[in-house]
């Protein structure tokens, strides 16, 4: 994804003939990019040859899920929809894993019965209704416990999970209760320990504290875990700001981890292998000018891309054709939405723009179209693949009589 001839083309196509083909607001995804950061990742931990499960949560497109699941990666789900979707797409069950702190009984007896790797427990209650659901289906259920091992991710407050505030996981000493519960039953199979910190990660220290908080009680337990489930949070760089995960450096620490324990590791990467693969193309309706500031009114909006409106998330904006004059303005790029917290970004110098003119959202392929609604009755927007430089598209449009 690059300018070309002062045009923005993904993988050697035009944004803008895109854009005029298949309309506006438009998610649009890069083969090549989400290939590249799957390679990327796993010769990043290409040393402790850990099971790499997608998190379906950070994108569920059908297309995009089979496609991740050709390249290797399992998946990790949340609800029975995403179960449902990421086995219809290809992910064998045993790639599988399901984490989350509600899960019914309807989603637990699904996931039994279709043999998935794991199912991550979060609580007592749920590790008994597992029990009680394997026993009436005559099995041994694995299962993995989350521990909540109250490290500060440093990241967004509003995406960390890893503190005991937060309501996920269990802390140590039930986790210790719920080894010794687990493995004297007849009906569950413990494999795994899981954590996840939180999201948008760019800090390799707080993934030291876990792993740390791990090793000892993992040693307090005094049990073979066949798994260690890390999660996901690795984050992406959305700013072009120097900060940057190294993976490398957060495979050296789980090398040395591994060192004492025998186990495999499952990644949970979300963001990190979908977040910069994709874009929105979005028009500019009108140009609103005030007296400190004009507005740029997209027809995009906050039911098309939440992050800047739910998390303060910051995201680049640019032209889909670069401008040979030199006129910069102070712009602030908005939606129509009736809320003021529908809005994408200020940007002090960005070139003159026009009504009609098209600009890019960058980084949106993770939690971008997964979060999107049918809020203000907007319909939800065409998803494009571009896959060897052919356009697929792989979400359609949803019709306004639909809605209606
Ligand atoms: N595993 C578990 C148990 C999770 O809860 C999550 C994300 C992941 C894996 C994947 O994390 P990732 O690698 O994508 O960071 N909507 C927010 C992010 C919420 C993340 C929720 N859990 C955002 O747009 O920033």
């Amino acid at each position: 994804m690059i300018y070309k001839k002062k045009e923005f083309l993904v993988d050697n196509i035009k944004t803008s003939v895109l854009a005029k083909k298949y309309a506006t607001p438009l998610y649009c995804y890069s083969f090549k990019k989400l290939k590249q950061n799957i390679l990327n990742f796993k010769k990043n931990f290409k040393s402790i040859k850990p099971m790499i499960c997608f998190s379906v949560k950070s994108n569920p497109n059908k297309t995009l899920l089979s496609e991740i699941g050709k390249l290797g990666l399992g998946a990790d789900v949340v609800s029975i929809g995403e179960l449902m979707r990421s086995l219809k797409s290809g992910i064998k069950p045993n790639k599988i894993v399901f984490s989350g702190v509600g899960k019914t009984s309807n989603e637990i007896e699904y996931a039994v019965r279709k043999k998935i790797l794991l199912i991550n427990a979060e609580s007592k209650s749920e590790i008994l209704e597992i029990e009680r659901i394997a026993k009436k289906n005559n099995r041994k259920v694995n299962i993995g416990i989350r521990l909540n091992p109250n490290t500060d991710a440093k990241t967004l407050s509003k995406i960390s999970t890893g503190k005991k505030e937060n309501k996920f996981g269990v802390n140590e000493k039930v986790f210790l209760d719920l080894v010794n519960y687990s493995k004297n039953s007849q009906n569950l199979k413990l494999k795994c320990i899981s954590v996840h910190i939180g999201s948008q990660i760019l800090d390799i220290d707080p993934y030291k504290k876990m792993l740390k908080v791990l090793e000892k009680i993992i040693e307090k337990s005094r049990y073979q875990f066949q798994f260690v489930d890390l999660g996901g949070g690795m984050g992406i760089n959305y700013n072009n700001s120097k900060k940057r995960l190294s993976l490398k450096k957060y495979s050296i620490l789980i090398k040395k981890f591994l060192k004492k324990q025998k186990c495999q590791i499952i990644f949970e990467p979300g963001r990190s292998i979908i977040g910069n693969s994709g874009i929105l193309i979005s028009k500019v309706i009108y140009i609103k000018e005030s007296s400190k500031k004009d507005f740029v009114i997209l027809d995009a909006a906050m039911n098309d891309f939440m992050r800047p409106a739910l998390y303060n998330a910051t995201h680049r904006i640019i032209p889909v054709k670069m401008s040979i004059k030199k006129s910069k303005k102070r712009y602030e790029f908005v939606g129509p939405i009736c809320e003021s917290t529908d809005k994408f970004a200020i940007f002090k110098n960005f070139q003159k723009l026009k009504e009609k003119d098209l600009v890019i959202i960058l980084d949106v392929g993770a939690y971008g179209m997964s979060l999107s609604s049918n809020y203000n009755l907007r319909p939800k927007v065409t998803e494009l693949l571009i896959k060897n430089s052919k356009i697929r598209i792989i979400g359609k449009r949803q019709k306004l009589k639909d809605l209606i």
